[in-house]
């Protein structure tokens, strides 16, 4: 049986790459739709289940698990579930999509780059690392990212490209993030959109994402790992404004679950955009 996962899969891009995925399954697998508030992601399991309960494959089923990334206690806690269900090597696809921002919004204490750093950055860290022992031979780890920097032009300092060149150790990005959030308590970070924290997290968690591939390199499992940037989606986060369409939207994480492993694995740690890899 495969094991897949989503998280924050209660609504959004989550929510869509889920379902887009679960129709797209051709083995035995159980999903695990992860949510951070419980009323939210069973409500989800079950619309998703009158929504598709006539397409998807009998031996596909969904579940919830609840997660929340941005708490210690609830990923330790979702770890030690799989660990006593299904034992280490068990998952196939972990899609890290659980994701905060807030745009254009003045935060004068820091609150919003506290939790903005801390859900996408560092909740996603602690996550993954937690879950490394627990991934497959041949197994995938997606990360939602976002190029919102590149695309907008904003400041080359909070671009992926700055930091991948700039950072080649986790623990000196964990640094600089740490001294980012006491800087933006003390009120010292410039506010506007995009919002420089959200670009700052998602920065980092690509450059991550490429550390992680060299430091896996010669791992036997051979873990993929892929970020990417969904494009500017219709969301309750990213507003109504947004060009594209949660179908559209999730294409470019849907392809990085399902395509071919062989053919991404030529591509391990890179980013994606338009199911496609680009320079950071
Ligand atoms: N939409 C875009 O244009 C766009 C562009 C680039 C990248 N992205 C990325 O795409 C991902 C999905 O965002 P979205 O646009 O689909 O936004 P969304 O509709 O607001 O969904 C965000 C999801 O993340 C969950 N979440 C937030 N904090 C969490 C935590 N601590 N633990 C677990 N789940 C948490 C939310 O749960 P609740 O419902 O409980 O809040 C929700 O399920 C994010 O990583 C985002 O940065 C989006």
């Amino acid at each position: 049986m495969q094991l897949f996962i989503v998280t924050g899969a209660n609504k959004g891009i989550g929510n869509q790459v889920l379902k887009d995925v679960a129709l797209l399954t051709k083995e035995p697998t159980k999903i695990l739709l992860t949510a951070r508030d419980t009323a939210r992601g069973e409500t989800a399991v079950k619309n998703m289940m009158e929504e598709i309960k006539d397409k998807l494959p009998e031996n596909v089923t969904i579940e919830f698990h609840q997660l929340d990334i941005q708490s210690k206690p609830s990923v330790d806690s979702f770890v030690a579930y799989l660990d006593k269900t299904y034992g280490k090597q068990c998952i196939d696809l972990l899609v890290n999509n659980a994701g905060y921002a807030v745009f254009g919004r003045p935060d004068p204490d820091g609150a919003i780059a506290t939790t903005t750093i801390n859900t996408n950055y560092f909740g996603t860290v602690y996550l993954t690392e937690a879950l490394l022992e627990y991934m497959k031979p041949r197994s995938r780890i997606v990360f939602v990212s976002s190029g919102v920097a590149k695309y907008l032009n904003a400041a080359y300092e909070i671009q992926p490209a700055y930091f991948v060149k700039k950072y080649t150790s986790t623990e000196q990005m964990d640094k600089y993030l740490t001294d980012y959030i006491a800087a933006a308590q003390r009120g010292e970070i410039e506010n506007g959109a995009p919002s420089p924290s959200y670009c700052v997290s998602k920065a980092a968690l690509t450059t991550y994402v490429w550390l992680l591939s060299q430091r896996f390199k010669s791992d036997p499992r051979k873990i993929l790992f892929l970020s990417c940037c969904p494009g500017w989606t219709k969301t309750d986060s990213a507003g109504d404004d947004a060009p594209l369409t949660l179908p559209e939207g999730a294409k470019t994480p849907v392809y990085l679950s399902t395509h071919s492993y062989d053919e991404l694995y030529v591509n391990n740690g890179r980013y994606f955009h338009l199911c496609a890899m680009e320079d950071w």
